[in-house]
């Protein structure tokens, strides 16, 4: 409830507001303002004393000179924030750096309004975890909560309040260089996910010196770009919007994030820093949202490319009207807002309202209590790369990773046989790739390449021995040589193929995902020889391995480990640990299936090898090379004695499916038990299988255990045409099993 205003507190505001020409804000307010004994809120104190001028200051957001993560730079942001007419900077950090530019905001400014230091913390600060894809095929929401919580730790230790994380951007096209980032091609995983890292960024309390601000990414639909390529149109309807892509931006919304960021694409025809849909029936009315909303680098700018403003004022008057509180490096709101809202077209409402989720986000965060809380230069240094942040790479990275084949049992290597290892491949001894894309202010150097690792546990160093054979890209096969020279000697042939870690991320699309380069090339020569072959692939999206896996007895999917890759990566070779992973994204066994995703729909013709009129290939299967949540493991394990406890539900009954899975080998190991729909008839086509619980269970070797899963109507619900969320009485059949081809199935009717 709103105080009263009292002749006694308007003529008190009349007074600070004359002196506030002259005291800093934490003088004025540091007691709160009270009138009739009502606390009037910091905020709203501040707000009703600030000018318009400092009121668009805090809309703008500016990169340092530090990075550049986008295509423009602006040297005078030091005098930007001096002027008050920066309220945020992003990629600056180190509690040194970040305290010489808050006392700028502090002490040079009218207000002293302090800044709020942004920075792409995106799989971890300096100690660098898996790339996100990577981490979501761990499958393990307490390890991927873990990982955001130490990237927290460590990045608000440097001086940052706010990561651009996590980008929840559905995909189901590998070629889009950004599947790196995020949780893969399904929705429910995705939604798991996106919470966990919400949760792991902001802690409990923003307030809390180790928790930093979420923001989700790229709100919307980021992930789906036509051809697989960046900064694409997206065209989709609004029922697949709902019911595949926006359900990892809710729940990390519901998960407590109090900033979203606008995507650079369109979605309907409006581009998403403009649309209304979006950001306000969406993400305001829908979903209740009430933190604020940033664009992407340059997006109010781009709104005139994409030719819904005839220049850049238009296009941010569209931004503002939209809902767009904070302008991220365009300069736009900097530049024009002040003469639009004196010109009436811009409300000074809609100004206040975006000011005020500003610098309620500030206000949570304890910057107007103390503006230095994040700049502690001891704390920065006890808590980076700490021994304990190094052990919890490592265990995120080694359950990231993804047995693909295992031919022979030839893996795990018995690292006390004496075997001879030939570790032959352009990513053998790299560091600096094992941090992949948006790595922060992780430096190579830090990082345990797969060389390393191996020498760790190899006690006679003697055994190995590392040829590069070729570049990752280009075709110079002068290296394949001496790889096969080294081959010739090794009982075993470790081979480490991939791409380059920037090969994905932002700006990173691929037209064609097989192994860059002439490593394939390389593969089959040495694979000639006939020795047995491991492939360690290090990668920031599905690939195209057809010939790797006609090629090679193991392989293991590693993705970009970061710091502690090496040793993750030699665990699991040497059976330490034994590979848990599941993939997160189907992997295609050629580029014509792309985009391909199992969540597919039935069509009226579904596959038949026999008809011809059927939906399939003159020149491909339909099946990918390995599926969605496809992994192996060292033991076996099977899926017996599925069952539920009533074969009818309804609205208010749900049912309990119970599966009993058996670790059939020698050695313990983690299984990710999954439970798939289908919806056998409903009003409109449904996807063959739907992701809609899982569990990540650890069996001893020979022990068996019960797992149940509990469904309701509520988790059936679908979108129907008219976008509306129903469910609808009929059958329905559950699968369960360790991937979406799982067959062990059973039964059960919806009824009203
Ligand atoms: C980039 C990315 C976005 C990132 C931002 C700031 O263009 O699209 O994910 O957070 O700019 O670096």
């Amino acid at each position: 409830m709103q105080p009263k205003i009292t002749f006694f507190r308007l003529l008190g505001l009349g007074g600070i507001i004359f002196l506030s020409h002259f005291l800093k804000f934490d003088q004025l307010f540091r007691q709160h303002f009270t009138a009739a004994n009502q606390p009037v809120g910091l905020v709203d104190s501040l707000l009703s004393i600030m000018t318009l001028e400092e009121k668009i200051g805090q809309m703008t957001l500016f990169t340092s000179d530090w990075e550049l993560t986008g295509p423009t730079l602006r040297a005078t942001y030091k005098e930007d924030i001096q002027n008050g007419r920066c309220g945020a900077i992003f990629n600056a950090h180190t509690a040194a750096y970040t305290r010489e530019l808050q006392k700028i905001a502090v002490n040079e400014t009218r207000l002293g309004i302090p800044l709020l230091f942004g920075y792409d913390v995106i799989h971890g600060y300096k100690t660098i975890f898996p790339i996100p894809l990577g981490e979501s095929a761990s499958w393990d929401i307490e390890a991927i909560e873990k990982s955001a919580r130490v990237a927290a730790d460590e990045s608000t230790a440097a001086g940052l309040h706010w990561t651009f994380a996590p980008m929840v951007d559905v995909s189901r096209d590998p070629r889009w260089g950004r599947v790196a980032e995020g949780a893969g091609e399904d929705h429910y995983l995705g939604a798991k996910i996106a919470a966990a890292r919400v949760k792991g960024f902001q802690g409990d309390n923003l307030k809390d010196l180790n928790s930093m601000l979420a923001c989700v990414k790229h709100f919307a639909a980021y992930g789906a770009p036509q051809a697989g390529r960046d900064y694409h149109s997206v065209d989709m309807s609004e029922m697949t919007l709902r019911e595949i892509y926006l359900p990892p931006y809710k729940a990390a919304i519901d998960a407590g994030a109090k900033s979203v960021m606008t995507s650079f694409n369109d979605v309907f025809g409006v581009p998403a820093t403009g649309n209304t849909f979006l950001l306000k029936q969406i993400l305001r009315d829908e979903w209740g949202f009430d933190g604020f909303v940033v664009t992407d680098y340059t997006s109010i700018n781009e709104m005139v490319a994409h030719g819904v403003a005839a220049n850049e004022a238009d296009a941010g008057l569209m931004a503002a009207k939209a809902g767009v509180d904070m302008d991220m490096q365009g300069a736009v709101y900097y530049k024009y807002l002040l003469q639009q809202v004196r010109s009436g077209q811009i409300s000074m409402r809609l100004i206040d309202e975006s000011v005020k989720r500003i610098l309620k986000i500030k206000e949570d965060l304890g910057l107007f209590e103390d503006p230095f809380r994040y700049c502690n230069a001891e704390r920065e240094k006890q808590t980076i790369l700490s021994p304990a942040n190094r052990a919890a790479a490592r265990d995120v990275a080694k359950k990231s990773i993804v047995l693909l084949k295992n031919q022979g049992n030839i893996l795990p290597v018995d690292v006390n046989k004496g075997q001879k290892i030939a570790l032959i491949g352009p990513l053998a001894e790299t560091q600096k790739e094992l941090l992949g894309s948006w790595s922060a202010a992780g430096f190579d150097t830090d990082c345990v390449s797969l060389k390393s690792g191996l020498l760790a546990q190899i006690k006679n160093p003697s055994l190995l021995q590392v040829v590069k054979g070729c570049n990752i890209n280009g075709t110079d096969k002068t290296g394949f040589n001496a790889a096969l020279a080294a081959a010739k000697k090794a009982d075993i042939v470790i081979m480490a193929l991939g791409e380059e870690g920037l090969m994905s991320g932002e700006a990173a699309s691929r037209a064609d995902i097989h192994l860059p380069g002439v490593q394939e090339d390389l593969l089959k020569a040495v694979s000639a020889l006939g020795k047995p072959i491991i492939v360690v692939l290090m990668n920031g999206r599905p690939l195209i391995l057809d010939q790797v896996d006609m090629n090679a007895q193991a392989m293991l999917e590693t993705w970009f480990l970061g710091t502690e890759g090496g040793n993750a990566i030699a665990d699991v070779l040497f059976g330490k640990y034994n590979p848990s992973g599941k993939l997160p994204m189907t992997f295609p066994k050629n580029m014509g299936q792309i985009p391909i995703h199992y969540n597919v729909k039935s069509t009226g013709r579904p596959f038949d090898a026999v008809n011809k009129y059927t939906s399939k290939y003159l020149d491909s299967p339909n099946e990918p090379l390995y599926p969605f949540g496809f992994g192996l493991s060292y033991t076996q394990f099977e899926y017996s004695s599925i069952a539920l406890n009533d074969k009818i539900m309804t609205k208010n009954s749900p049912v309990e499916f119970s599966v009993v899975v058996k670790n059939m080998g020698a050695v313990a190991g983690e299984e990710v038990v999954q439970l798939y729909i289908r919806d056998v008839v409903a009003s409109v086509t449904r996807p063959v299988r739907e992701l809609k619980r899982f569990e990540k269970i650890n069996l001893k070797a020979g022990e068996q255990k019960t797992v149940k899963f509990t469904l309701s109507a509520n988790d059936l619900t679908f979108y129907n045409p008219q976008n509306l969320p129903v469910w609808e009485p009929g059958a329905f059949e559950v699968f369960i099993g360790g991937n979406s081809l799982a067959t062990l199935k059973t039964q059960f009717s919806l009824v009203r």
